[in-house]
């Protein structure tokens, strides 16, 4: 199979934000809800456009980032992160909505006072000293991954306004590395898009997809994906990753 993957270049701060990444593109789509039928199982995705999306100002370094799934602290018996926990996790496909085993999936994002780990620093508070930033995990046979951290805020960099999100890379030998991002429904989040013009910027058609969804307890155990049924929120986010039309 080959994945059509090309160099293009994308201004974090259209026209102002100087800043330039060399990401690649591909065909990259996703699955939110709905149902489909895959190889006689019940699938909760329905294969639609997702949205590529760039790796942003504060994408970590691969050594910054470790093989764990927890990020809400760094010992099993340390204290706890600042913030609510939440879980997050889903189904990643490839072509004919198969999933996809053996796929890095990365994670990175902002604290509970909106703060990255980074060099770049988009605010003053103090870094939280049990959070862990950043997470690795593989997909199972299924496809499945999963984290546990606690949800990050929104932040005002450069003057901009982000709504609350989590960046994502997917990293497998068939396509490379590819990016996206997952948003939170809400209120409160629905406003803070209005005013986040990196969300604007995005394809109007598509930027739904990126929208994540919370789960019910009774939805937590489905399609092969387990969530704890505890009391922090889970929100299902899955991807499909197509060939190039
Ligand atoms: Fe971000």
């Amino acid at each position: 199979m080959t994945y059509a993957v090309r160099a293009s270049s994308y201004c974090y701060r259209l026209g102002e934000y100087t800043v330039t990444y060399i990401s690649r593109r591909l065909c990259l789509k996703g699955a939110v809800g709905g149902a489909v039928t895959i190889a006689g199982q019940s699938a909760a995705a329905s294969c639609f456009d997702f949205l590529w999306t760039d790796e942003g100002p504060f994408f970590p370094s691969d050594a910054q980032i470790l093989d764990i799934s927890d990020l809400t602290r760094r010992h099993p018996d340390g204290p706890i992160a600042n913030g609510n926990i939440i879980h997050v996790g889903g189904k990643i496909f490839g072509p004919e909505c198969k999933p996809l085993s053996g796929v890095s999936v990365v994670v990175w994002q902002a604290d509970n006072n909106g703060q990255y780990k980074t060099a770049r620093s988009n605010n003053d508070s103090q870094l939280d000293p049990n959070f862990l930033y950043f997470g690795r995990v593989k997909t199972s046979a299924e496809g499945v991954y999963k984290f546990t951290t606690i949800m990050p805020q929104p932040y005002v960099y450069e003057g901009l306004h982000r709504a609350r999100h989590i960046h994502f890379e997917l990293i497998h030998p068939d396509f490379g590395r590819i990016t996206s991002e997952m948003y939170f429904a809400g209120r409160k989040d629905d406003a803070r898009r209005e005013i986040d013009e990196v969300w604007q910027s995005r394809n109007t058609r598509l930027r739904q997809n990126l929208i994540s969804n919370v789960l019910s307890r009774k939805d937590r155990v489905s399609d092969g994906v387990a969530f704890p049924v505890d009391n922090m929120p889970a929100y299902r986010f899955d991807l499909r990753i197509c060939p190039a039309r």
